[in-house]
């Protein structure tokens, strides 16, 4: 699992409140790598194939609406069951209820202004990178430092 990639998204609140370096900040000090990085504003389409499970919930149309109200960065991170430990840097999905030293529970303000996406699974990672990055986007390189080079 020494390659598992995980797709992640700062939404349009991390990036107004000037939460992308954090964001990234983190990621890199836990020893993980970022091999692609993008900054898009988000379609009704893209949004509908990113969240298809969720099309049909109550709350889709405001996160169609929140999530395309501005610029997001996209990007992939890789490393060792890179899912699950970004999973659980990020935090529950209400930021209210997420732990303090997670990114939504250190930032995040609610269930829609959680700052962040993070892959749920490895085959949904893949499915999402696929939406937004083609294989000549992904770079690859060693990390010099640290006990967890990918
Ligand atoms: P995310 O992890 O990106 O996955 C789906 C997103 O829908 C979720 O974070 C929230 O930002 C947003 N959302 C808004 N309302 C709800 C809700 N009631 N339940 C779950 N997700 C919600």
């Amino acid at each position: 699992m020494r390659n598992d990639r995980a797709f992640v998204l700062v939404k349009p609140d991390g990036v107004q409140r000037g939460l992308i370096g954090t964001v990234v900040s983190r990621f890199e000090s836990r020893g993980l790598k970022i091999v692609a990085m993008r900054m898009l504003r988000l379609d009704r389409e893209i949004v509908e194939r990113y969240y298809a499970e969720h099309v049909e919930k109550d709350f889709f149309e405001d996160l169609v609406g929140f999530i395309t109200s501005g610029p997001v960065i996209a990007m992939i991170v890789q490393g060792p069951d890179v899912v699950s430990v970004v999973r659980r840097m990020v935090g529950t999905t209400d930021s209210k209820e997420a732990s303090p030293g997670t990114i939504r529970g250190d930032f995040g303000i609610s269930k829609q202004m959680n700052i962040i996406h993070a892959s749920d699974s490895p085959e949904s990672a893949e499915r999402e990178i696929s939406i937004l990055f083609s294989d000549d986007e992904i770079q690859d390189f060693e990390r010099i430092d640290g006990p967890w080079t990918a």
